[in-house]
């Protein structure tokens, strides 16, 4: 726990000058005293650093600082349900890179959406089934704790799930088990509030670095960042959103979105005019598990950098 952690600035409540402790054993209760002044201390210390580190784009998950552990069974039923296509994902991301897209032998390519479950998701749902168009959430652990009837109803609609960690911070800043609680409590929400196992991993703010992929190894996940970022987070218009993804999409690429984070209207508005124009350009769509197993990533479609700042 951070608890002994003194944020930057103020000062620690030692050192006191010997004339201070002289005249507080003098009180009547000073060991009382003492322990109220340092309960107050750690409560505004923890306060502090839940602030500190709150990010205004997972405003749902920001209020959720405690990661909760995942128990043995939860990470036993994961390594269970391990099955031929698990193991073909996680194979691919055995070595230290996250994939941007698939081969680009086929004209097909994969929505993804990130920072959900959300209060617009079901707007986003709603869309792609009118579609018929199956995409990839990667999920805010918090989130699926928040609203777990929308994040089945993901799963019930068919699209696919992965990791985007508990409380959606720059994992290149965290230290190794906080990285580890990060990516394990996510995964072991998605088993028991959805009943699967994700195989997927989305770093926030595609931060990544070599620890931070080696973490979702160790969890059996493969890294996934994009070739099309249509930076829907930074508010454009429907248009403008609609212009970034037909236009840099080609055989293979991934795309992304956002289903939570804000007010997502104009990502809603967007999906299926997206859909509709790369349907006439001759594009299909896919997971990004089906993607990058019927097109495997070539080595230039893989990276082990970050990828950009986004949410
Ligand atoms: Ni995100």
């Amino acid at each position: 726990m951070a608890t002994d952690r003194t944020p930057s600035g103020r000062p620690a409540p030692r050192g006191r000058p010997p004339r201070n402790r002289r005249r507080r054993r003098q009180r009547r209760f000073p060991p009382f005293a003492l322990a109220i002044i340092a309960i107050a201390l750690v409560v505004g210390i923890v306060a502090l650093i839940a602030r500190g580190g709150d990010e205004p784009v997972a405003s749902t998950a920001a209020s959720e600082p405690v990661i909760p552990a995942v128990s043995e069974a939860d990470i036993a039923a994961a390594a269970s349900q391990l099955g031929p296509r698990d193991q073909e994902l996680v194979n691919i991301g055995q070595t230290g890179v996250s994939i941007n897209k698939a081969g680009g032998s086929r004209k097909y390519v994969a929505l993804t959406f990130d920072d959900g479950p959300g209060p617009d998701t079901p707007a986003v749902l709603a869309e792609l089934k009118k579609l018929n168009v199956p995409a990839t959430f990667f999920v805010i652990g918090a989130n699926i704790k928040e609203n777990p009837d929308i994040f089945r109803q993901v799963l019930a609609d068919g699209h696919e799930v992965g990791v985007h960690t508990w409380n959606h911070k720059d994992m290149t800043t965290l230290p190794a088990k906080e990285q580890q609680a990060e990516i394990e409590s996510t995964a072991g929400e998605i088993i028991s509030v959805g009943g699967v196992a994700s195989r997927l991993f989305r770093a926030p703010y595609g931060s990544v670095d070599p620890a931070v992929l080696k973490q979702a190894e160790k969890a059996k996940l493969l890294s996934v960042l994009w070739d099309v970022d249509t930076v829907d987070w930074t508010r454009p218009s429907a248009d403008q959103i609609v212009q970034t993804a037909v236009s840099q999409a080609q055989p293979g690429s991934i795309i992304l979105l956002h289903d939570g984070g804000g007010d997502r209207a104009s990502t809603i508005a967007a999906v299926p005019r997206i859909v509709k124009e790369l349907r006439a350009k001759g594009y299909e769509f896919s997971t990004v598990g089906d993607l990058v197993i019927s097109d495997p990533p070539g080595a230039d479609d893989m990276s082990s950098d970050s990828r950009s700042t986004q949410q």
